[in-house]
């Protein structure tokens, strides 16, 4: 298999005083670093017309800190046409030379970590570490998408082809690991990939282009697209040229990508309302461990996040396990990500209503156990927020409000937490906290979820180790999971030969 021969990066060690050093190092550089204009890149040339597009830096809001050019139709036009051409090329050059470029693009992603985490500061706000892991993740894409089609008996020109040109919609919230993942999953196939960066992490995503076209993946081969999400965006993705998009988004956004092309080859990953179920049984110590990691890890801005634990009642009515929760969210130091100390970081932008409302509001039956607050006066830092008395079917559990913020539902056996946990639309990420194996089996055999862990976190699945993706609607196509066995394939077409006997 692919992994038999597959070994994941090394984060880096922060214990390490010279890895300290190095990481106040990016922070020095990058605080107040002025960032040159970013261009649109059309085969070999760079665009910085229309500068329209900006840049922010959650940790001080309402700076502009850099700015980008944002494509018009033409420019969509001109990049089609390249990327149909130089196609051909790339697939023709076969399967050996991609996975040399991939391997290569390893190397250079590794060479580039301390900027591609200065980026990540710059921009996506997000602590130190949680970048480094980024590029941990990126660097095991390369490596695992590298051998993959070999590893499953594909060959050149006969059983794999590749399907065409590919347009990349990644995430800010993972802005650095899931573009390269989605990119370089689509080249070792043999397409040309547009990618169009999320507004809110350009700079991340020309950082990581410039490490891949560096590596030797060709410039034609790989576009660099930054647009405005309106009619532009539309002409791209509702073009016959395009033969996949991959988006990691919400679902609505999935849906106005169907709206816009009705038979778009789509692979997304969406949202999730994810859940960790603590049993009467868990080690408690690691199980809020756990769950403060996931639920506030990134400030609660992943897709994985454990937004909703269903708790035994004997556990959910104890003071002591009340107590140690409130202590373990309450010790999470809330700042800015220059502070290399800081673990719950500005979320990306100032709360829309959903996270507003998640913040702020409780329903019928709720209370705060730790009431959310706004830090060093700035709108998008927010300390950690718990809500218990949290009912099945109210606002919080159908919402994903992708922010610091947690809720508690009560629940008499592990039976009614599964059902809870599967009466929701989304179906990503799903852990439980329990020693006991046969309610560990009960659990694995009917949840509902694409990711489901145990007596681990919800979030930070490992390429080849926890193929990544959902069920119901936090997926749309072909159940990608991403980091796993066949995904590069997805991007394949399969011609079954045979030859005489
Ligand atoms: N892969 C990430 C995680 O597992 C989410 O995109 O947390």
């Amino acid at each position: 298999s692919p992994g038999s021969e597959f070994h994941n990066a090394d984060d880096t060690d922060f214990s390490l005083p010279a890895n300290r050093e190095w990481a106040s190092e990016i922070v020095r550089q990058w605080k107040d670093k002025s960032i040159e204009p970013i261009p649109i890149c059309v085969g070999q040339q760079q665009i910085l017309e229309p500068l329209t597009g900006e840049g922010h830096d959650p940790s001080k809001p309402d700076a502009i800190v850099y700015r980008y050019a944002e494509a018009t139709a033409a420019h969509v036009e001109n990049a089609l046409n390249v990327a149909v051409e130089a196609q051909k090329n790339w697939e023709a050059q076969g399967l050996a030379h991609r996975s040399h470029i991939l391997r290569q693009v390893a190397v250079e992603v590794a060479k580039g970590r301390a900027e591609s985490i200065g980026s990540m500061l710059f921009e996506a706000g997000k602590a130190i570490q949680e970048s480094d892991v980024e590029v941990s993740e990126a660097i095991d894409f390369a490596n695992y998408y590298a051998g993959s089609l070999e590893a499953e008996g594909w060959f050149d020109g006969t059983q794999a082809k590749a399907i065409g040109v590919v347009v990349v919609t990644p995430p800010w919230n993972f802005p650095f690991a899931i573009p390269c993942g989605g990119v370089l999953a689509a080249l070792m196939a043999g397409n040309s990939v547009i990618l169009k960066p999320a507004g809110e992490s350009v700079l991340t995503a020309w950082t990581m282009v410039n490490q891949l076209w560096r590596a030797g993946v060709p410039k034609d081969v790989l576009q660099f697209i930054p647009m405005e999400d309106g009619p532009v965006g539309k002409k791209l993705l509702s073009d016959p040229r395009v033969a996949a998009v991959v988006l990691t988004g919400s679902i609505q956004t999935a849906k106005l990508f169907q709206s816009w092309r009705p038979d778009l080859n789509l692979l997304a990953e969406t949202s999730g309302k994810n859940c960790l179920v603590i049993s009467s049984s868990a080690d408690l110590d690691l199980a809020i461990k756990d769950l403060v990691k996931g639920a506030f890890g990134h400030a609660g801005q992943k897709c994985s996040a454990s937004s909703l634990a269903l708790v035994d009642d004997e556990v959910y009515d104890s003071p002591k396990f009340r107590q140690q929760l409130v202590d373990a969210a309450s010790s999470l130091k809330v700042g800015v990500p220059w502070n290399a100390a800081s673990i719950v970081t500005p979320v990306i932008r100032e709360p829309g209503p959903e996270l507003a409302k998640g913040l702020t509001e409780l329903d019928a039956g709720e209370e705060w156990l730790l009431e959310p607050k706004i830090v060093d006066g700035n709108p998008c830092l927010w300390s950690p927020g718990i809500r218990i008395g949290v009912q099945p079917g109210s606002w919080y559990h159908r919402t994903e409000c992708f922010g610091p913020v947690l809720g508690l539902i009560r629940v008499t056996t592990v039976e009614e937490a599964i059902e809870i946990q599967n009466s929701s639309e989304f179906g990503l990420t799903g852990g439980i906290h329990s020693l006991d194996p046969k309610e560990i089996d009960l659990w694995r055999e009917k949840v509902e979820v694409g990711n489901a862990y145990i007596n681990r976190p919800t979030t930070g699945a490992i390429v080849q180790r926890q193929p990544f993706g959902g069920w119901k609607n936090s997926c749309i196509g072909p159940g990608s999971k991403a980091g796993g066995p066949n995904y590069v394939s997805l991007f394949c077409e399969w011609t079954e030969t045979e030859s005489p006997q």
